[in-house]
């Protein structure tokens, strides 16, 4: 019997099923609640087989470098943007991530976010929980009506497509914007694929699902952000660094946009604060995949994945099939 790998748990907060599962194949170590710093990760990539990381441990270039023994980084998220893959690969660290199991999770986000912007759901809480509701009115927080209108996608893949999906199940029109054709989201919704501009000129609700890459650091920029409909929707449930945040400041200040939703920032954890002054902007703290049923089943892949690398075999969800070399 080999002796067991040992595997660094960089939160105490991973749902407790999946690493008893993990337990029985790994010497776990779990770090305390708070985040791990960057010269705990180095020690973690020098000192540990496998790690199980979230998307805010940040294995960049530097921290990678010092990788002596680590063989596999199973990030508990499908973005990857937290790793240096190019540099993982390079040093020959598997990378896995949890696809699949969140897509619906954050696809009822954003439409809840879509909602809450369109209804004004915060700010008709807040009024009441001031005190002001003093009986049914006519012209009470007025808001935007979907059906009918077009929703935008910006990222045709899982996440984006199950949102499209539901989109037009509440009646509206879809157009999207990505690299690939989708052919299923033409087939059951007619969306149309168009150029971005056209997008964002045609789009009433514009929503965010692609990964965060060197081509979409802000690519929703001034210029672009300008190029929306007036009276539009933003919503990003993707990654914050795709938004200019303090562009959309400025079309925020314009009155450009009805609104926008966002559940992450260009400076995670940080909010650009010029954004909480807005009433009609929604803010949640990156919460897309926050539910029971997403998390638990994220950490069943996470460990999946984890349990397949550290022997030797290809895992479920191999991010740098790279690794592996030419078959
Ligand atoms: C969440 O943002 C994820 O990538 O899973
Ligand atoms: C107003 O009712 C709107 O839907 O824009």
């Amino acid at each position: 019997m080999p002796q067991k790998y040992k595997v660094y748990v960089t939160s105490p907060r991973i749902p407790k099923q999946a690493l008893e599962r993990l337990g029985r194949f790994a010497e776990i170590t779990v770090h305390p609640d708070r985040p791990i710093t960057k010269n705990e990760l180095i020690s973690v990539v020098q000192n540990f087989d496998g790690v199980l990381a979230l998307l805010r441990d940040r294995f960049d270039a530097e921290v990678l470098s010092h990788a002596t023994r680590l063989r596999v980084i199973s990030n508990y998220a499908v973005g990857y943007d937290n790793i240096d893959i190019q540099k993982a690969t390079g040093k020959g660290i598997w990378v896995t991530n949890t696809p699949d199991v969140l897509s619906n999770a954050t696809a009822e986000l954003a439409i809840a976010l879509m909602f809450s912007v369109a209804r004004r759901l915060l700010e008709a809480d807040q009024f009441l929980r001031q005190g002001k509701f003093r009986g049914w009115e006519p012209d009470l927080f007025l808001g935007i009506e979907l059906a009918g209108r077009t929703f935008g996608l910006l990222g045709a893949g899982r996440i984006g497509t199950l949102t499209a999906l539901k989109a037009y199940g509440l009646g509206m029109r879809v157009v999207y914007f990505s690299r690939k054709r989708n052919l299923l989201l033409e087939a059951q919704t007619g969306a149309k694929k168009l150029d971005l501009e056209s997008l964002l000129e045609t789009a009433d609700v514009v929503s965010i699902h692609l990964p965060l890459t060197p081509e979409t650091h802000h690519l929703l920029d001034l210029t672009r952000l300008q190029k929306m409909k007036p009276g539009a929707l933003l919503i990003n449930t993707g990654r914050g660094p795709i938004i200019d945040e303090k562009a959309l400041v400025q079309v925020l200040r314009e009155g450009r946009l009805a609104g926008a939703g966002l559940d992450v920032y260009e400076f995670e954890p940080e909010v650009t604060p010029e954004l909480l002054e807005f009433p009609n902007v929604v803010l949640l703290p990156h919460i897309g995949s926050a539910t029971h049923r997403a998390r638990n089943a994220m950490a069943e892949v996470a460990v999946e994945n984890l349990i397949h690398a550290l022997q030797g075999q290809r895992p479920p969800s191999l991010v740098n099939p790279e690794v592996l070399g030419t078959p």
